[in-house]
Order: structure tokens, then sequence, then C-alpha cells
């Protein structure tokens, strides 16, 4: 659904984003991840035509991003959620999404439809009449929210959508966007919330002006090998190391009282270990799988 090769875009002097490579399938929710500067609201700011690119080729199902009269295509099929809301502070609520509708060439029972109904979902319909310019931040950030999908749009560009959300309102939106992934929707979300993203996205891309890795948030913690086991004793002496080290090639590294092993095969592996262990006379207190995490994955590669 989106296709990207070599995507860059050029601010004089500034390489905001350098040969993006990448595609995304319909229905996908797909996360970009990266520091403050890495180019996220750039690359959807030039797949949503509000900027040119300067370099590669980008694509919306079969429109070309760049091609003026695709543009025009493209912008009708896809919805927006800016990292700065953009609303009309002096219209309501539900002015804002009407006009947004009509914009866009919604009938009007369309509108009314969707205005209620996104409203109500966001919790924000006892709010339709105040005027945008006096909500709070997150309740300008759903209404944001609420316009980019006014016209049910088949592709949705969100960035940072839950920055200012309170953490039942981060899960509304979150569950919100698997109720489109649902409808075949496809996603490309901003964020920083590593956490968020594990939860939602399908695939995830860490990104610092250029694409650094891609893949499903299984596979990224997989490339940073994989479990290790953690057995935690009351004592460790040389005697448990060497006893470990007859059993097992796998690296044993020691902190404190514990020994973490380069191994997750707790079945079969760490039987032998934990037997080695006893027969050298420690005491186990406890054994874990530590489980690489996305923001192991994350620090990793941005560094
Ligand atoms: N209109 C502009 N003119 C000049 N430079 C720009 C412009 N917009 C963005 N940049 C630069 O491009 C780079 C990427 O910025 P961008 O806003 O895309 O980052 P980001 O990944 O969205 O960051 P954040 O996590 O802070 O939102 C930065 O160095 C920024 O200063
Ligand atoms: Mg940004």
């Amino acid at each position: 659904m989106i296709d990207a090769q070599n995507l860059t875009k050029k601010f004089d002097e500034v390489t905001a984003v350098e040969g993006l490579t990448f595609h995304i399938d319909e229905g996908e929710v797909f996360g970009f991840l990266g520091p403050n500067g890495a180019g996220k609201t750039t690359t959807v700011r030039m797949l949503c035509c509000l900027i040119s690119k300067t370099g590669g080729e980008a694509r919306i199902a079969d429109y070309d991003v760049g091609n003026t009269a695709d543009s025009l295509k493209i912008r009708k099929m896809i919805g927006l959620v800016p990292d700065n809301v953009g609303l009309y502070d002096k219209l309501s609520a539900y002015e804002n999404l009407d006009f947004y509708g009509k914009l866009y060439e919604c009938t009007e029972k369309l509108r009314k439809e969707n205005i209620e109904h996104f409203l109500k979902m966001l919790g924000l319909w006892e709010k339709k009449d105040v005027a945008a310019g006096t909500l709070s931040k997150g309740m300008k950030q759903k209404l944001a929210i609420a316009r980019a999908l006014i016209h049910e749009p088949k592709v949705l560009f969100m960035d940072e959508p839950t920055a200012n959300l309170d953490p039942e309102a981060s899960k509304t939106v979150r569950d919100f966007i698997l109720e489109l992934k649902k409808e075949n929707r496809t996603i490309l979300l901003n964020t920083h919330n590593l956490d968020e993203a594990q939860r939602i996205c399908d695939r995830i891309g860490i990104l610092k002006t250029r694409l650094l890795t891609i893949g499903t948030p299984q596979q990224l913690k997989e490339s940073l090998g994989g479990v290790k086991t953690e057995i935690q004793l009351v004592q460790v002496n040389d005697a448990i190391v060497s006893a470990v080290k007859k059993v097992t090639t796998h690296k044993v590294e020691i902190s404190d009282n514990k020994l973490i092993i380069d191994v997750g095969n707790i079945d079969t592996a760490i039987p032998t270990i934990i037997e080695a262990i006893v027969s050298a006379g420690g005491r186990i207190q406890s054994v874990t799988e530590l489980n690489p995490t996305l923001e192991d994955v994350y620090l990793k590669t941005v560094k």
C-alpha cells in the first residue's frame, strides 16, 4: 500500500531523511521509532504530499507521491493526525469536524454519522459544542484523530497520536487503531512510546535520518541475540563457575551472586547447568528467562 524507494529530503544543508526504502502492506500497522530530529515527521509529511521530496520515489496504492495529478488522489485516500493538532480554535469540536468533512466532500449524512460516532468513541461527545481552542491538550489531540477519520480514509498517518493523552485515553486510541486495522486500513504511526509500538505495530522501523533496522517486534528482539537465563544464587564461588563452564559452552557472565548465561533453552540446557551448580554446593534462589526488550533494541540501534 505504501512504497518508498530511496526517499530523501534535504532542507538546504540539513539532510532530514536519506535513502529510505520500505514497503507497508495493506492492513498493516507500521511504526517508526527514532530520536528527536530523526526524520519521522518529515517522512510522513512527504508521503502526505505536504512537502516535496528531494530524491527517490514513493507510492501510495497506485499513485505517485510528487506527481501533481496524483497528489489530490492521495490526499483523498489518506488521513493525517499531525504532530501539531491544527484545529480552528473558534469553531466548536463539531464544527471543526463538519468543516473538514465538507472539504473532503463527505455527504451530510456521512458527516453526521461519523462525527457522532468518532466523538462518542473518543469520549468527546459532551464537548461537541465547545470551542476547540478551549479544549485541553489531550481533548484537542483526540479531536484531531476524529478529524483524520471523518472521510473514512484507507491509509492513516498518525504522528505521535498519544503524546498528550492520559493512560486511559492512550488505551482508547490504541484499541481504536486496532479496530481500524480490523477494517483493513493501513496505518503508519510515529511514536516515542516503545510499549505502544510493541503492542500495536505489526512491524517497526527504527529511523535516524536513514532507516537503521526494520522488522516485527519479535524479529528486532531476536536480532539482539535472543533470550538469556539468569540464575540467582545465595553465593557464587569459583567452584560453581568452573562446574557450570564444564557443562556449557555458552557465555557465562557473573554479576553479584547471579550467573547470566547466554542460553534461552530452559527445557534442555538449563537442567544440566542447575545440576552442576547443585553438585558444586551452590544454592539456587531463582531461575529467570531474560528477554531483550524493545528498549534494548532501540537504544543499541540508535547509539
Ligand atoms: N521546514 C524545515 N526546515 C528546515 N529543517 C527542517 C524542517 N523540518 C524539519 N527539519 C529538520 O529535519 C530534521 C528531521 O526533523 P523531523 O521533524 O522530521 O524529526 P522527527 O523525527 O519527527 O523528530 P521528533 O521526534 O522531535 O518529532 C531535523 O533536523 C529538523 O530540524
Ligand atoms: Mg516529529
